[in-house]
């Protein structure tokens, strides 16, 4: 990962960053667990955010959710200039150890079909197609691939 970059826990002061890098990332889920009325500090138990600050901005978040011995990628975007240099990796494998912590022994996520950029990224870190669900997402309609990961 590149110099001057860290992980850490989202905090209520991140919810303009956080607003600006999901509207640059097209591909991303347009919404942040900062988008509803509960406070970050307070977010529900199972749901875990982590985002990347390079030179003190944010620029990448990573929201997982654990359920069981499931946990699932609920959103993952990293600024379009700042692409290619490792930071998805270093939060998923962050969100992975984490919701590992919490028993997780899977991975899943849904991913549109036409984005190719985030399938290789997911095959690239071990995740394989588990199934479809058919014209699962909106404007433009279409289908989501769900992904999976083993973790131990
Ligand atoms: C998908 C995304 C999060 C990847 O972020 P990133 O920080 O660029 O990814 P990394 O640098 O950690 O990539 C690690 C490896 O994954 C693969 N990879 C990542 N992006 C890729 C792309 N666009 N095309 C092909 N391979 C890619 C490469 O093997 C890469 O290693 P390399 O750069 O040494 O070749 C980023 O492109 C993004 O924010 N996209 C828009 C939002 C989105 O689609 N989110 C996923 C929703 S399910």
């Amino acid at each position: 990962m590149i110099a001057s970059t860290m992980i850490r826990k989202i905090k209520a002061g991140d919810a303009v960053a956080v607003a600006r890098l999901l509207a640059a990332s097209p591909g991303a889920a347009p919404w942040s667990p900062l988008d509803n009325p509960v406070p970050p500090d307070t977010e529900t138990a199972d749901t875990e955010t982590f985002v990347a600050e390079h030179d003190g901005e944010v620029v990448g978040i990573i929201v997982t959710r654990v359920a069981a011995d499931e946990a699932e990628i609920l959103n993952l975007a990293v600024l379009p200039t700042l692409r290619r240099r490792g930071l998805a990796r270093g939060l998923l494998l962050t969100a992975l150890a984490a919701a590992r912590a919490l028993n997780a022994r899977r991975a899943f996520l849904e991913v549109r079909e036409s984005n190719l950029g985030a399938r290789a990224f997911y095959s690239r870190m071990g995740f394989t197609e588990f199934g479809r669900r058919r014209a699962y997402y909106q404007g433009p309609a279409e289908d989501a691939l769900i992904l999976t990961l083993t973790l131990d």
